[in-house]
């Protein structure tokens, strides 16, 4: 019923508040003989944590995770991993003035409705340090997919209607050009471009939204499970669960309605005595299985919600209307931040599957 809990075989549940004591989660069904160190979680819970640019909020949060169980010299038990990270630099202050004033393009109207009170303070459960979580689980998945050769990589393709034009298909030098910026984007150029958009937009008290690819390499054929656990529809839930994803596509997404039969089936070839496809519109999925091609998935970030601009909202008290000015720190475009937390949402979907695949036959 509750919602907390994600995957199958490798089964998260994240836990915690914005502004409570900390947020975490626990990871149950890792297999046991992983080597893993606080590094390898700490490394990825660097790239999520904000106030590191102008691209991202001030809020500095030191984001040191702590590991509790589940590891013994070095190696995974077989055990529940649980993992925690302090709220150490919440300041609660700025949020005192909304508490009966929900948020527009917040989740405070709707946290209201459902359960009839919530903790208002930096958005609670919906904010998004809850995908410190994520992340940290997601740290854990990485290691199990590199050691079958399976590469993730996530980067910026257009921020505020700026599009970066990509053209190498090596992710692994589009990902270190994307980490080189603010933005997370592999053209440079764009990148310089859309920066300066965004602080022209910040000085306007606005906010921009945009494009995120993430792709996976070296997924081999077979993964996915008919009919309602496909390998698409659990990236479509993984993908659209982060807060402020709007839309997911996978391969040709949406322009597929626009193609051609013909144009949109990957005909197979023979390279090297091995079955290839000729393209790759169905991002690497047919039939809800992986076909072996890149698995390529696109997410659509809406603009932030908290903008310094005054806003029209209610007093859910008085039932009066009123308007609000949020001051707090808030990331002035969320796509720069996401491309951490997407690639750890596909690496959760993938190591889960990976598991599941050996239990598929003899
Ligand atoms: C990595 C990340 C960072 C975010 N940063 C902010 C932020 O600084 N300010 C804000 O208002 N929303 C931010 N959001 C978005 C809100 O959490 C989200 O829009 C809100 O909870 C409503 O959910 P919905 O947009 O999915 O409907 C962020 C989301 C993510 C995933």
């Amino acid at each position: 019923m509750s919602g907390n809990t994600f995957g199958t075989l490798f089964r998260i549940t994240t836990w915690g508040e914005s502004h409570g004591y900390a947020v975490g989660v626990v990871v149950d069904g890792c297999p046991a003989g992983l080597q893993l160190s606080a590094e390898d979680v700490q490394k990825e819970l660097d790239r999520r944590r904000p106030g590191q640019s102008r691209a991202s909020t001030a809020r500095q949060e030191a984001d040191r995770v702590e590991m509790l169980s589940g590891i013994f010299e070095g190696r995974t038990t077989g055990m529940p991993i649980s993992m925690l990270v302090w709220n150490k630099d919440a300041d609660s202050s700025a949020y005192d003035a909304l508490r009966d004033k929900p948020r527009p393009g917040h989740a405070d109207f709707t946290y209201q409705m459902k359960y009839g009170l919530r903790d208002h303070r930096g958005g609670g459960r919906a904010s998004a340090r809850e995908t410190v979580g994520r992340v940290a689980a997601g740290a854990i998945a990485k290691k199990i997919l590199i050691l079958e050769g399976i590469h993730i990589a996530g980067y910026v393709i257009e921020l505020g209607g700026i599009k970066a034009d990509i053209k190498s298909s090596d992710i692994s030098e589009l990902s270190v050009k994307a980490e080189s910026n603010p933005v997370r984007c592999p053209d440079l150029g764009a990148a310089k471009n859309m920066l300066q958009h965004l602080d022209e937009v910040r000085q306007e008290k606005d906010s921009l939204g945009g494009i995120v690819a993430i792709i996976a390499e070296g997924v081999p054929p077979g993964l996915g499970e008919p009919v309602f656990d496909k390998l698409d529809a659990d990236l479509a839930k993984a993908l659209m669960s982060i807060g402020s994803v709007k839309a997911v596509e996978i391969g040709a997404g949406l322009h597929s309605a626009k193609m051609l039969g013909s144009e949109m089936n990957d005909s197979l070839k023979i390279k090297e005595g091995k079955i290839e496809f000729e393209s790759n519109n169905a991002g690497g999925i047919l039939g809800g299985i992986s076909t072996g091609a890149p698995i390529v998935c696109k997410i659509a970030v809406k603009p932030t919600p908290s903008i310094a601009k005054r806003q029209r909202t209610v007093d859910i008290v008085s039932l009066e209307p009123a308007e609000i000015e949020i001051m707090g720190r808030h990331d002035p475009a969320i796509p720069p931040r996401i491309v951490p937390v997407a690639e750890a949402m596909m690496a959760l979907v993938l190591a889960d599957h990976l598991l599941r695949q050996r239990a598929a036959r003899l």
